[in-house]
């Protein structure tokens, strides 16, 4: 089974540390969060990760020179210009002469979803598309999907599944259907890339699944398993504190080579390789990529520092900051992005 993973987005929400490194490439806990991804895909029988890529493709050759990400095989699809999902999707099939069943998933989203489950209910539907839901209580912000429910003559174990109703793509606050999104992992028949116009930006979500829905020829499959897009900075830090306190594992939050002092506080923190937490500073829900500086008596909370990036003597770094490469907090600072006027 091959998959296409998106992974050419800007990722605009993450800036600045997206600002050179696409969101794909950006550390969770102990490694980049792509290999996250392709991990959880190899334990359901995927053998060729698909890169689709846009922006900053070098990221990626350069983590992975030999051309194998986690032990799977990569092919890279640089797109010339960003085509939008289904343009990317099509792009990247293509260039990897798919032309059987394959999978689609949006790289950043963390996920436990059983995948091969779904993809055996894809299988023996005969439909040309499945997509997997997961229920959130704001459903705003992402794909909102209605199922009807079918006969159920198709066995998927303990998820339900149906016929997709209905496709809205970030509906406005009070008009979304179900509190039942797109997860991000689609299973899709080859035919599919005959229905996306190759060459311009193509929406999966606002024309593609719309369409089949409309015809009758998409599922779903709804899952309770573990999901995250970690596409917001509240979201990102949330992915790395779900592998610290046993929301999703317990996995070690200070790297071999990181140091804190022995006053300093740390808690649900993540400290990469490198990166320092001086002399009674306090480091609580945030994440310290490789290298990064916090001074004595400095305090950091729901906050991210970047590569390298420095917080000097005293200073505060709150409210869900992200702080970029190299940047520098100066001594007795108040960075706080809460109280930074919205932009709307
Ligand atoms: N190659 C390529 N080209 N990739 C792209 C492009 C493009 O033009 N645009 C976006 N991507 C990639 C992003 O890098 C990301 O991995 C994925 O496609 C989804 O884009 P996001 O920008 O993260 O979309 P979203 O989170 O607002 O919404 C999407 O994901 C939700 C679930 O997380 C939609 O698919 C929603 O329907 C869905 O609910
Ligand atoms: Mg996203």
């Amino acid at each position: 089974m091959q998959a296409v993973v998106l992974v050419g987005g800007l990722g605009t929400r993450l800036r600045p540390l997206t600002a050179d490194t696409p969101k794909q490439m950006l550390p969770v806990v102990d490694r980049p969060m792509i290999e996250h991804v392709v991990a959880h895909l190899t334990g359901h029988g995927v053998t060729r990760v698909v890169l689709s890529l846009g922006f900053h493709p070098e990221a990626f050759t350069n983590a992975y020179p030999d051309g194998t990400c986690v032990g799977v095989p990569l092919h890279y699809a640089v797109e010339p210009e960003p085509l939008d999902t289904a343009g990317a999707v099509r792009f990247a099939a293509v260039a990897a002469g798919i032309d059987e069943t394959f999978l689609v998933l949006n790289g950043d989203v963390l996920t436990d979803l059983d995948v091969s489950t779904m993809v055996a209910g894809h299988r023996a539907s005969g439909a040309m598309g499945t997509i997997a839901l997961t229920e959130v209580d704001d459903p705003s912000r992402y794909g909102v999907v209605t199922v009807a429910p079918d006969d159920g003559s198709v066995e998927l174990g303990d998820m339900t599944q149906g016929r997709v109703s209905g496709f809205v793509e970030k509906p406005p606050h009070d008009e979304a259907p179900s509190r039942w999104i797109n997860a991000g992992t689609y299973v899709l028949e080859p035919a599919v890339l005959d229905r996306i116009e190759a060459g311009r930006r193509v929406s999966i979500e606002r024309e593609v699944f719309p369409a089949l829905a409309a015809e009758g020829r998409l599922r779903a499959v709804c899952s309770e398993a573990y999901w995250l897009d970690t596409g917001t900075p509240e979201a990102y830090l949330q992915a790395q504190t779900d592998l610290l306190d046993g929301t999703r594992a317990r996995m070690e939050p200070l790297a071999a080579t990181a140091s804190v002092a022995e006053d300093a506080v740390v808690d649900r923190a993540v400290v990469m390789s490198g990166a320092s937490v001086g002399s009674g500073a306090t480091v609580c829900d945030a994440v310290l990529m490789e290298g990064a500086v916090v001074e004595a008596g400095a305090v950091v909370r729901h906050s991210v520092l970047g590569p390298d990036a420095r917080v000097g003597r005293r200073a505060e770094v709150t409210g869900r900051s992200l702080i970029g490469r190299g940047q520098v907090v100066g001594d007795d600072a108040r960075v706080d992005v809460a109280l930074i006027p919205d932009e709307g």
